[in-house]
């Protein structure tokens, strides 16, 4: 794939691929230095995970896109209204519907509420797509009544052993996950940019 970065878009219903070439050096961004290569993701960036600048104009309420962020997958949804309402309707079978207790990544303060997102783009949830159980990807989002295991809440699944999580990424309870799904620092560079692993405070 070189330096482009394949964005992998989805929903419950639909799954198709938007190759499209990121800039993921935030850096490289902000200094414009006149060498196209410079613009692109570097060796260093990508094993030592400087931040990833996302492209989210095409992203609409129900499409999920995958980011690699050091390493990791880092998922943007864009959430529909039915999901959004979902998030405040019940939290009591939530494990941690706080977010007292993040697993590998401190929660950052602009995102501590019930949608976890900053609030300029509330709709908008950017987590790490990894299980904190054992490490395996979740699948989804899912619609409320088509998973089981979620009953009538939309959210996703962990297929490894059956882990829930709800439209925030909150881990239900009595599943074997024992915590959230981490959120990683990010911010807004405009209304269709964001970049992850970075916000006012400094890189990650
Ligand atoms: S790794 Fe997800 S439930 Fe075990």
């Amino acid at each position: 794939m070189g330096d482009n970065q394949e964005k992998n878009v989805d929903n419950s219903r639909r799954t198709w691929l938007i190759a499209t070439s990121v800039v993921g050096g935030v850096g490289g961004v902000a200094t414009l230095v006149p060498f196209v290569s410079s613009m692109e993701p570097s060796e260093r960036a990508k094993a030592g995970g400087a931040p990833v600048e996302a492209d989210i104009s095409g992203l609409k309420p129900g499409d999920k896109m995958t980011v690699s962020w050091r390493g990791l997958p880092v998922w943007i949804v864009r959430r529909t209204p039915d999901e959004m309402a979902s998030l405040s309707a019940d939290t009591s079978q939530l494990a941690d519907p706080d977010s007292k207790h993040p697993f590998n990544y401190p929660m950052p303060s602009y995102c501590e509420n019930p949608y976890r997102a900053r609030v300029e783009h509330k709709d908008l949830l950017v987590v790490i797509g990894i299980c904190t159980h054992l490490g395996c990807i979740p699948s989804g989002p899912f619609e409320a009544d088509i998973v089981p295991a979620l009953g009538n809440f939309p959210g996703f699944f962990c297929p490894c052993h059956g882990s829930t999580y709800d439209m925030s990424g909150r881990v239900f309870k009595n599943k074997p996950a024992p915590k959230n799904l981490d959120v990683p620092r990010y911010m807004y560079l405009s209304d269709t940019h964001l970049v992850i692993g970075k916000d006012e405070k400094g890189e990650a």
